[in-house]
């Protein structure tokens, strides 16, 4: 689905877990394009619909997940840092 441009510049890799997978993320990307990467989508609170990042600037909230534990995350507001662990939101959480 996402591929980088051919000519950009390599960049440094950090390892995180998505929901128990190692994925290896550039350096400087959000934990919603680590998603991206894993394939991995959201489901909505009530009816249980597929939802995946669109926006990437913190509007859309279609990125919820849960990071480090934490629910209710905006993952294109988070960059990756080795070792983080994201998992996709399902149905509601406490606020
Ligand atoms: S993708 Fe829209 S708020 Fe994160």
């Amino acid at each position: 689905m996402f591929r980088r441009r051919p000519d950009a510049p390599a960049a440094a890799a950090v390892a995180v877990t998505v929901e128990g997978r190692e994925v290896r993320v550039p350096a400087g990307a959000s934990a919603a394009a680590a998603m991206l990467l894993a394939g991995l989508t959201r489901e909505t609170a009530v009816r249980g619909t597929t939802r995946a990042p669109y926006c990437l600037m913190g509007v859309c909230f279609d990125c919820l997940a849960e990071i480090d534990g934490v629910p209710n995350r905006q993952s294109c507001m988070v960059t990756v840092a080795p070792g983080m662990r994201i998992a996709r939101q399902r149905g509601k959480r406490a606020v």
